[in-house]
Parts: C-alpha cells; structure tokens; sequence
C-alpha cells in the first residue's frame, strides 16, 4: 500500500496538478483505513488464541461467530494491521455451558502480545488474576475488571505493565495488600481499587505515579496514616479514600494538590482540625469528609478562596465553634452538610447578596442557639432541627425548613423547656421560655407543650381535678360505710384500729421500720411465720401478688405479700420496694421489710392492719347491709375522713415525685 501510493503521488506532483493529487490523496488514504481495520487476522497464533479465549470463556457464537473473521465480524475484537490491539467483552452473554463454569481463564491472552484493552468488566471470572498477567502482555494500556469475581491478590507482576493507563480492579474479592511495583507505572493516569477486601497501609510508592489523576481506593480495609507522599501528587483530580480506617490528621501539605476536584476522605478515623492550607485547593468542588474526628474550629479564612465548591460534607464529626459565614456564600455551593457536630454560637449574619441559591443546607444536630432573625441566603432546603434556636421565626421564610426539636415559639415538636432552659443557663444566656413569663409556682416536672396549648391544659388540670375530688368523696363515703362495720365489730377487744380515736399524730413507731426498704427477712423465717403459706392464712389473691398473714418469731402480727414471678412481672414488687423506699407516711401501711433472696418468690412484709384491706371489707359491707350501718358515731367517720385526706394529700403533695395511685392495700 504504501509504495503505491507514494508511486502514484509522484507521478501526480510531476504534473503539477495540486487539486487532483488532493483528492486521490483523499481517496487512497479512506481506502487504506478501511483495508487497515478489515486486515483478516494474519497471525495464526493469534488466531488460535482467539479461539482459545472463545472457549475458555464460553461466548456464544452470535458474538463471535466461528466461520466468520475475528478482526472484522466478532464484536468486541479490534485489529490492527492483523493483529489484535483491543478485546471487550463486557457485558456478554455466554453460552450455558460457559454459564455453569465460569472461571478466570484467560491463557491464550498472553499470545495475544500487542494487545492494549481488555475490557470484561460485569462478567463474571471467579478466580485470581495470573503472575503471568504482568510479563506477558507488556502492550496493554487499558485494564479493566471491574466487578469480574475476582478473588487472591494483585499480583506483583502488574508493576512490568510499564504501558498501562487505566487500572480498574474495583467491585472485586481482592484481598492483600497493594504490591508497591504499582509505583512502577509511570503512565497510570486513573487506578480504581474500590470496594474489594484489601487490607494493610497504602503504599507510599503510589506517590511516585506523577500521571494519577483519578486514584480511588475507597471501602476497602486500608488501615494507618494517609502516606504523605499522596500529597505530592500534583495531577489529582479526584481522590477517595472513604469508607477505609484510615487514622492520623490531615497535613498542612494537603495544599499542594492543586488540581484536585473531589476530595472524599469520609467514614474514615481521620483526626485532628481543617488545615488552613486547605484554602490552596482552588479547584475544588466536592469536599466530603463526613463520619471522621475532625474537631477543631472551621476558620473563616479557610473558604473565601474556593470558590468552585459545591458540595461539603462534613457531617458526623467533632467540630465546634462558630459557623462560619464565608462557607454559606460561595457562589456555587449547592449542598452544604453540617449536621451532627458540636457547631455553637448563633446563626451567621449572611450578606443578602449570597449566591447560593437552590442550595441544601443540612446544619441539624449541633448546639447552635439565639434568634433566628438574620437571612438565610436563598436555599431550596434547609434543616436546622436538634438545635437550640429560639424567638420567633418569621413565615416568609419558605416552606422547606425543618425547625424541629429547639426552643422555638410557635413551632410544633419543640424541646422540653427544662431542656432549653438548662442550655441557656449552662452558658449564662438568656432564654425567652417560649415568651410566656416565668409561671409563679415551680413546674410540674412534665413536658412543656406550646404556649397555644396552654390554656386547654390548665382548663383539663381544673376539671380533671374538680372530677378528682368528687370520686375521692365517693370513695370515703363507701370507707366510712365499710369502717363502721369493722371498727363495731371489734369495739371491746382492743384500740388496734388504723385511726386511733381522738389521736391524729403517726403511731408509735415499730422498730422493725427502717428508712428505704425495710429489714430482710429470710425465705424461712418467712415460711415459719404464715405456717408455709397455707391456706388459712391466705388473707387474699391480690392483683400484684397474693397477701398472707403471718406471726413472727417475735409475736409481731404481719401481712407478707407473696409475688410470684412466674406469674407477675418483675417490675411490679420493684416498683413497690422504689415507692416504699422513697415514701413513708403514717397513713400509709408501712412496710416493715422484704425477702428477695428466693429466685421466684419475692416476698414484701407489711405491718398487719386489723381492719383488713379496703376491697374485701367493702365487699363484707354489702354482706351484712341490714345492719350496724348507724354504728358508726360521725365524730370517728370524720377523723376517718381526715386520715384518707391526709394519706392522699401527702402521696399528691409532699412526697417527691408525686404520686398517683391505685393502692387497694391501703387500710385508711
Ligand atoms: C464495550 O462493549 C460494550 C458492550 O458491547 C459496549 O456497550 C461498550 O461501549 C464497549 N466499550 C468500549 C470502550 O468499546
Ligand atoms: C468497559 O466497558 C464498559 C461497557 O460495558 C464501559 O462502560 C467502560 O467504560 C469500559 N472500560 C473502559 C476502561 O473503557
Ligand atoms: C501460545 O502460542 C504458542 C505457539 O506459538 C503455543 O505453543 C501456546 O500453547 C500458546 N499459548 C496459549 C496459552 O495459547
Ligand atoms: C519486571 O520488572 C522488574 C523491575 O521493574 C524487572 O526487574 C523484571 O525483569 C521484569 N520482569 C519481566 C518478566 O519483565
Ligand atoms: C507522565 O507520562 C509521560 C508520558 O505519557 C511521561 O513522559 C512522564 O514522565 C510521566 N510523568 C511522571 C511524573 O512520571
Ligand atoms: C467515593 O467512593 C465511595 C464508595 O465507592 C462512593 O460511595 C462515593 O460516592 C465516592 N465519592 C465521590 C466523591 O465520588
Ligand atoms: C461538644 O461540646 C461540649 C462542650 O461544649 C462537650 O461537653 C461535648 O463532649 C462535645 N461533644 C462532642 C461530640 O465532641
Ligand atoms: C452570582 O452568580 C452569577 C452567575 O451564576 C454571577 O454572575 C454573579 O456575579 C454572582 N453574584 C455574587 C454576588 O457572587
Ligand atoms: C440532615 O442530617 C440529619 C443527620 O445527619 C439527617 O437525619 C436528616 O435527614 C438530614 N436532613 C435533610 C433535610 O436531609
Ligand atoms: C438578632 O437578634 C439579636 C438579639 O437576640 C441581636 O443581637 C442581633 O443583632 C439581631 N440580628 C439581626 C440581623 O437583626
Ligand atoms: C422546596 O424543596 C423542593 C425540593 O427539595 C424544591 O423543588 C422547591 O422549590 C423548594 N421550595 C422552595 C420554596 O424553595
């Protein structure tokens, strides 16, 4: 070909004639580059290599057909001058056979000497790359494998790839450490190692790939510092590292990468502040280092410089201070993520002539606090949930901002006002209590709720309580009705009575009572003293444990109440033993002591009320309706009454926390 056309060249040039030879010059090199690609496979080495492959692999006929020429019918197969230059088969289907055993048989590659792409990434190779990989295909530029199935490490080998340009290996099974013969590819402009299992520190040497532009080598293992060599990278573009467990900070060196565009360094334990050199990165438009240790402040300084930003993402880490405002105002900036950090101080005073519109910003959980009275610069969205904003906010702020759980007035899903008020007075701030004035008497330890609701509660607290009061005078009625009959029943006997007539000071204190849960009793002393539970003693089943009584070795009359926990929960006598030992008033029934020591039997002993408790005796009442219901002189049903007020005004009064009960037990 060439000596021809050279011939007729010269035989044109001789007659001078420049227009013709341009256009035969046309001609003859269109009909040269068509022969050039359609060049049958003149290698027989090749050839058989090719069909080698076809099989090792099991590609079906309709990609690459047996009868047909490779160079000009198979797809994916590139030639050149008879020779293979370039192989892509990725995302092939393959024959059934090929399906059932699909392995990383790619041999004959290595006769294939001046191939320079393989692609076969998405198709499944399960097994590891060759050492042979590296020797014997010293052409190859392009390499890509990325989610093939590929298992063992990389081998060493790949450092002879002296030509190679891309190496994608990410979305495999790989595992090892990097070889550092990778240092030896002068040429590499993008490696991609993302998402396999490899384990062990990033090798320096990667800082001897003067060419990298692209470098990912994120969710793998790598663990150690960042090698300082990486920032001598001056070509980088994009760089990521996340999702690894990379440790140390972040050297003021991170400057000279000057180049870079991404910079993704998340989910790592990264620590120590932002450098100040950061501000050299003027081309950077993703800065994303969310889930690390980051602490420190975010100086001002830092973003005037960067004005290609578009997406930061520092969220999850340990930074404080203020925020700065030179941040929200960069000109492209359309994502900004600042949420969970110990940011404080008060919202930035922003310039209104801030150019981030239809920008995210993200700035929730973090402990930013004061009124929210100065713009927010155009946004699309904004969250400031789980801070400790407070004031008004004015409405014509837009609809997408989130201003969850702070100390709004006027805002649903607020902190608690305990909440807000405790921030404030930890820094010595002053706090405008959702604008309602300091109420006169303390509050009740419950959730504020907002002040618009206010009313309704106070309305339902007066109600609830004038209902109170009316069921508690039921309740003494059917009392006095019920004690009539007890206290007639025993006149004579003795002045054992609950209520001692005509005293209204506590009972003579029982030795047995001691401040918190009382004395421990022993299982057996237990069983002796209700003659092992038996039935006579069985005074009755209650609701949280069945009560029985009992005679101590020292003669004391008792009543030991008998939880069972196969057949009550657990909390049920913890709660009681909490009650008793925070509570103790003479209108209650004392509890003398307990015995936990039996796996499930826990037993709760109670000084013996003569009277019973309040549910059987009202039942004993309407047994015996017809009489002694006169018995009962008014002087002692008022005493009776005073009693039940007194247990009751100290259980909702004066112990703490206040209670609201439905003891039975209670003998008034
Ligand atoms: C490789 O082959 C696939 C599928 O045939 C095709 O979509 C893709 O464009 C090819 N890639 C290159 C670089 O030739
Ligand atoms: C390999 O082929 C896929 C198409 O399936 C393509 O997206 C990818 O860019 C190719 N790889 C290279 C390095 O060209
Ligand atoms: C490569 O070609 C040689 C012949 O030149 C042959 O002996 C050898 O088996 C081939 N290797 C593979 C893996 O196909
Ligand atoms: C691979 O490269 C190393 C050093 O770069 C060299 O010593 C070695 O001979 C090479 N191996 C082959 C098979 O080319
Ligand atoms: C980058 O690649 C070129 C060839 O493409 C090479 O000459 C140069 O030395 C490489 N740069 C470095 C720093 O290795
Ligand atoms: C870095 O890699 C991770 C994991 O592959 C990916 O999720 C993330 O989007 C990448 N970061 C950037 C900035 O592209
Ligand atoms: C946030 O700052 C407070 C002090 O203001 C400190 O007690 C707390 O530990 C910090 N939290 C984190 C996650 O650093
Ligand atoms: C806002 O952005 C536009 C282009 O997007 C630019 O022309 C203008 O100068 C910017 N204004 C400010 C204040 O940065
Ligand atoms: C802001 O970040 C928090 C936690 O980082 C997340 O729960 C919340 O969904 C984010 N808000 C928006 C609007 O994306
Ligand atoms: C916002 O209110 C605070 C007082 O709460 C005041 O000090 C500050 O100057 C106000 N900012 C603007 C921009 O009005
Ligand atoms: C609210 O957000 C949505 C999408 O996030 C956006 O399409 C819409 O314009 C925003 N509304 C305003 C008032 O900014």
């Amino acid at each position: 070909m060439n000596m021809m056309s050279f011939a007729v060249l010269s035989a044109m040039e001789a007659k001078g004639n420049l227009l013709l030879m341009e256009a035969a010059v046309f001609v003859l090199l269109l009909i040269r580059c068509v022969l050039a690609q359609q060049v049958p496979l003149d290698s027989a080495v090749q050839r058989s290599a090719l069909l080698d492959l076809r099989s090792s692999l099991g590609l079906r006929s309709r990609d690459w057909p047996l009868r047909k020429e490779p160079c000009r019918s198979w797809r994916g197969v590139q030639c050149q001058n008879g020779q293979v230059i370039a192989i892509n088969i990725s995302g092939f289907k393959r024959t059934r056979i090929g399906r059932l055993n699909p392995r990383f048989a790619v041999d004959s590659l290595g006769n294939l000497t001046l191939l320079s792409s393989f692609n076969a990434s998405g198709l499944s190779l399960p097994g590891s790359i060759p050492e042979w990989f590296g020797y014997r295909l010293p052409a190859l530029q392009v390499l890509d494998l990325r989610s093939c199935s590929l298992s063992g490490s990389i081998p060493g080998s790949f450092g002879n790839l002296s030509r190679l340009n891309v190496l994608y290996l990410s979305g495999n099974s790989l595992a090892g450490n990097v070889p550092a013969t990778l240092g030896e590819l002068k040429k590499l402009s993008n490696l991609d190692l993302s998402r396999n299992l490899l384990t062990g520190q990033i090798p320096n040497a990667i800082s001897l790939l003067g060419n990298l532009t692209r470098l990912n080598l994120a969710s793998n293992f790598f663990t150690g510092q960042i090698p300082s060599g990486l920032y001598s990278l001056s070509s980088t573009q994009f760089l990521n590292l996340s999702d690894n467990a990379l440790t140390g900070f972040i050297p003021s060196v991170v400057g000279n990468l000057d180049k870079l565009i991404e910079l993704d360094l998340s989910k790592n334990s990264i620590s120590g502040s932002l450098p100040l050199e950061l501000r050299g990165l003027r081309n950077l438009e993703k800065l994303v280092i969310s889930e690390n240790g980051l602490e420190g402040q975010l100086s001002e300084g830092l973003f005037p410089t960067l004005d290609q930003l578009q997406v930061v993402d520092l969220s999850g880490n340990k930074l404080d201070g203020a925020l700065p405002a030179t941040l929200f105002l960069r000109p492209n900036l359309r994502f900004l993520d600042l949420s969970r950090n110990n940011f404080t101080g008060s919202w930035p005073i922003l310039s209104t002539n801030g150019n981030a519109s239809g920008a995210v910003f993200n700035i929730s959980n973090n402990m930013l606090y004061g009124e929210l009275n100065s713009s927010f610069g155009k946004f699309s969205l904004i969250d400031l949930s789980s801070n400790y904003f407070q004031g008004t906010v004015a409405d014509d702020r837009g609809r997408n901002v989130s201003l969850g759980r702070n100390c709004l007035q006027s805002v649903a899903s607020q902190r608690s006002s305990e909440d807000c008020r405790l921030f404030y007075a930890e820094r010595g701030l002053s706090f405008d209590n959702f604008g309602v004035l300091e109420p006169m008497q303390p509050p009740v330890p419950q959730h504020e709720e907002k002040s618009s609701k206010r009313w309704i509660f106070i309305l339902v607290g007066v109600f609830g309580g004038l209902g109170f009061i009316a069921i508690l005078v039921i309740v003494l009625v059917l009392i006095l009705r019920r004690c009539d009959k007890g206290i007639a029943n025993q006149r004579g006997s003795a002045d054992v009575g609950p209520v001692p007539e005509g005293d209204s000071t506590p009972p003579p204190k029982d030795p047995a009572i001691v401040s918190g849960v009382g004395d421990s009793f022993t299982y057996e002393q237990l069983l002796r003293a209700t003659g092992n539970f038996s039935e006579t003693n069985l005074i009755k089943k209650g609701h949280s444990g069945d009560l029985f009584k009992g005679t101590l070795a020292g003669g004391t009359t008792v009543v030991v109440k008998k939880v069972s926990l196969h057949s009550f929960k657990k909390e049920s006598y913890m709660m009681e033993l909490d009650l008793f030992s925070r509570v103790s008033h003479a209108r209650l029934v004392p509890l003398l002591g307990q015995c936990l020591e039996h796996e499930t039997e826990k037993l709760l002993v109670y000084k013996y009320m003569v009277c019973g408790d309040l549910a059987s005796s009202l039942h004993r009442v309407t047994d015996l309706e017809d009489d002694s219901l006169q018995s009962l002189d008014w002087i002692t049903r008022l005493k009776i009454a005073i009693g039940a007020a007194e247990g009751l005004s100290y259980l909702h009064h004066e112990c703490n926390p206040p209670l609201v009960h439905r003891y039975r037990e209670t003998c008034i």
